[in-house]
């Protein structure tokens, strides 16, 4: 039977490059050639040839109540009845934002937009705005999207590309950009606008900070009068209920969020304190602007995820991901592997190796081992579904049940015996080769 994935692949990448609309969907980190999503429900995503898998890529971390949740589906489907943009403020705007000032501490104001990528291009030309300084820095391994400024030594696809920028990028559009080791707290100077952070670091695999590490970012900010930025674009409404700073005792100037609050549909936001954000366009002289920012659709989407987004479910959320990463820990390291699964809350991750990983060289030392495209081809090929890439975190969602995370730990159980064998004979697998 012809396989439909290498068909319609053999189509794409005569017109899409790389067949991908994002790096980090292409197999480059692993080899072979990507499965087609045809359709998705709950913990489960469907191939072209009707193949399910249980899925934790869900989106890099956009549905985090699984695929299709009717919830969001019908609101959705209700928006969409109402029109699908207007270019005029809607209601489902200012609830959003409500919804979000509501939940986090220390956010007086927010603005919507399309992407992870626009909210933190806005948190930086904010921090520069009010500094009146140039000099932002950001952290070794931390992925804060793609815009020149920020695609210095950055984590997720960048990394897993072997790249350490981009080219395109000028000297000059990261000249001002200082990239540090990550856990590491630098000395800013008078001439520092902001420092950007990951505070759970969750694109060079799942790198929770040390103790102090936050802590001191905003003593040191404080210090020289710099603006600390939460790039929370992952860990946003996913590891609380109100992101990291439910968890940890500090508070940033500005956040940037994504993902969860657009339950799957295109939304960002920058949010923070009042006085700063009184600083945007039209209040402000700080320009920023978007046709479909707060677009009705996405916002009827993120209303409805957060409105089932409760203590609760970060409990549920918290106990599967607990079993997951101890379930993989253990038939991983049985099969022969040295191996660590990085574990934040609902995000994690593996790291081959048997160091303890704190920061992105460690993390690239532990990839360079090469077993992840082993074990990440004998999953698919056992019906469960990783990122094709070693720095992806693991996003279980709502929807994975008791028996979906069983389930991935047996199956994980034989990839891993057969990942060993290929790996130590360096045989890639039949898929790839
Ligand atoms: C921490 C972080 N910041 C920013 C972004 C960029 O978001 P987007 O892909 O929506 O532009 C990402 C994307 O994965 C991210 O993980």
């Amino acid at each position: 039977m012809k396989d439909l994935n290498i068909s319609m692949w053999e189509r794409a990448v005569k017109v899409i490059p790389g067949g991908v609309n994002s790096p980090v969907r292409s197999f480059a980190a692993v080899g072979g050639t990507p499965y087609f999503v045809q359709r998705a429900k709950g913990a489960h995503v469907y191939d072209l040839n009707g193949r399910g898998y249980i899925d934790y890529v869900q989106s890099y971390g956009a549905s985090i109540l699984g695929h299709g949740d009717s919830r969001v589906t019908s609101a959705v489907a209700q928006a969409a009845e109402r029109g699908t943009t207007y270019g005029a403020p809607t209601e489902g705007e200012v609830l959003l934002a409500e919804e979000i000032v509501k939940r986090v501490r220390n956010v007086d104001m927010v603005r919507l937009v399309s992407s992870g990528t626009e909210a933190t291009m806005t948190a930086l030309r904010l921090a520069r705005g009010v500094t009146g300084r140039d000099k932002i820095v950001k952290f070794d391994g931390c992925y804060h999207g793609h815009s020149d400024q920020l695609l210095a030594s950055a984590g997720s696809g960048v990394a897993a590309l072997g790249l350490t920028g981009s080219t395109g990028v000028s000297q000059k559009s990261v000249a001002d950009t200082l990239v540090v080791p990550y856990n590491e707290v630098p000395v800013l100077d008078d001439e520092t606008a902001c420092v950007i952070v990951e505070p759970v670091a969750a694109n060079m695999g799942v790198v929770a900070p040390q103790d102090g590490f936050l802590e001191g970012l905003r003593q040191e900010c404080d210090r020289v009068g710099a603006i600390l930025i939460f790039d929370e674009v992952i860990t946003g409404f996913r590891v609380a209920k109100g992101g990291v700073t439910d968890i940890f005792d500090v508070t940033p100037d500005l956040f940037c969020f994504g993902k969860v609050i657009g339950g799957g549909l295109p939304v960002g936001a920058l949010a923070g304190r009042r006085d700063l954000m009184e600083e945007l366009a039209p209040l402000g002289p700080i320009y920023q602007a978007g046709t479909l920012s707060g677009n009705p659709i996405a916002t009827a989407a993120g209303l409805a995820v957060l409105e089932v987004l409760d203590e609760s479910s970060y409990a549920m959320l918290e106990g599967r991901s607990k079993f997951l990463a101890e379930g993989l820990h253990k038939v991983i390291a049985e099969a022969g592997f040295s191996v660590q699964v990085a574990r934040f809350g609902p995000l994690l991750s593996l790291f081959f190796g048997d160091s303890p990983i704190t920061n992105y060289e460690q993390a690239k030392q532990s990839v360079a081992l090469g077993a992840y495209p082993y074990f990440f081809h004998a999953m698919l090929q056992r019906g469960v579904a990783l990122a094709p890439g070693p720095y992806e975190a693991m996003f279980p969602s709502l929807a994975h049940s008791w028996d979906d995370i069983e389930l991935t730990v047996d199956l994980a159980s034989a990839a891993a015996a057969q990942a060993w064998s290929l790996w130590n004979a360096n045989e890639l697998p039949t898929s790839v080769r």
